[in-house]
C-alpha cells in the first residue's frame, strides 16, 4: 500500500494523435528514481495507440472510462469488458459522476458493471461522491455508504484482483474548488470502514482509495498526505504532460 496510485481520466479529449504526442512528452519527464503506479483512461478510440505507446514502461497501466454491462449485443456506441481487455486494458472506470449525472447511471447499473468487469478481468474503479445539495443537506455520509453499498455486495461475491475506489465530490470536479482536509479525511475513513464492514479487514485495507476532484500540481503533494489517501484521480490536470509529469513527480517524494 506504499505506492500511491496517479490517474488520469481524459474524459473526451486526446484522440489518437494527440495521445501518442502526450506520451512522447511525457514519458522522457518521468524520473528514473521510483514512480508511482500510473494509470491512463484515455478516450476508447485512444487505447490501441496508447497501449502501444506504454509497451516498454512497467509502471503505466492502461484503463477504460466506461463499459457495457452486457457481454455483447446490439448496444450501438458501447464498448465490451472483453474488448477492452483485448487491447491491454485492465482497470475501468465506473460510476464516475459524470456517468452518474449526465448519463443518468443508476446505482444498480454501477453493480452490474463491476459485476461484469470482474468477470472479464477487468478491475474496477468505483467512483463515489456527493453534490453540492446533498453535502449543505448533510447526507454525504448517507450518500456514499449507499453508492458503496451495492457495489460491495457485488465484490463480496466476486473479488476483483486489484480493485480502487476514488472518492469524487461532485462539487470539487472541474471546478477548482477543493474540500477541507478534514472532509477528505472524513469521507476516506467512511469508505475504508465501511469496506472493513461489509468485506473484511483485509479487503479493506488492499484497496486503494484515490480523491478526485479539481486535483493538480500545486495541491497534489498536501493531498497526498493526508489519511487514507492511496493516490489520485485527475481530470483537467492529466491532459497537460508537464502538470501531469509534476503531479507524478509529488507522488514521489510523499
Ligand atoms: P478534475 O476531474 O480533475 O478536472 O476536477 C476529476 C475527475 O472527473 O475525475
Amino acid at each position: 500500500m506504499n505506492t500511491k496510485t496517479i490517474a488520469a481520466n481524459w474524459k473526451m479529449h486526446h484522440g489518437p494523435d494527440e495521445a501518442r504526442d502526450f506520451l512522447e512528452k511525457l514519458l522522457p519527464n518521468l524520473s528514473t528514481r521510483k514512480k508511482p503506479r500510473i494509470l491512463l483512461f484515455p478516450p476508447a478510440i485512444s487505447l490501441q495507440t496508447v497501449s502501444a505507446g506504454i509497451e516498454e514502461c512497467a509502471e503505466i497501466e492502461l484503463g477504460i472510462q466506461n463499459i457495457h454491462w452486457e457481454v455483447e449485443g446490439a448496444f450501438t456506441g458501447e464498448h465490451s469488458a472483453a474488448m477492452a481487455v483485448s487491447v491491454g486494458v485492465r482497470f475501468v472506470l465506473i460510476g464516475h459522476s459524470e456517468r452518474r449525472h449526465l448519463f443518468r447511471e443508476s446505482d444498480s447499473e454501477v453493480k452490474d458493471k463491476v459485476s461484469t468487469a470482474i468477470a472479464a478481468g477487468l478491475n474496477p474503479v468505483v467512483c463515489v461522491g456527493e453534490t453540492r445539495e446533498e453535502r449543505v443537506q448533510g447526507s454525504t455520509e448517507s450518500v456514499i455508504k449507499r453508492q458503496l453499498d451495492s457495489v460491495l455486495a457485488e465484490i463480496s461475491v466476486q473479488a476483483p484482483k486489484d480493485m480502487l475506489l476514488a472518492y469524487e465530490p461532485v462539487w470539487a470536479i472541474g471546478t477548482g474548488m477543493l474540500p477541507e482536509a478534514h472532509e477528505i479525511e472524513e469521507a476516506h475513513s467512511l469508505i475504508r470502514n465501511r469496506m472493513r464492514e461489509k468485506i473484511g479487514q483485509e479487503a479493506s485495507l488492499s484497496t486503494q482509495i484515490l480523491y478526485g476532484g479539481s486535483v493538480n500540481a500545486n495541491n497534489s503533494e498536501d493531498l497526498l498526505k493526508l489519511k487514507n489517501v492511496d493516490g489520485l484521480l485527475i481530470g483537467g490536470a492529466s491532459l497537460d504532460p508537464l502538470s501531469f509529469s509534476k503531479i507524478i513527480e509529488s507522488a514521489v517524494s510523499v
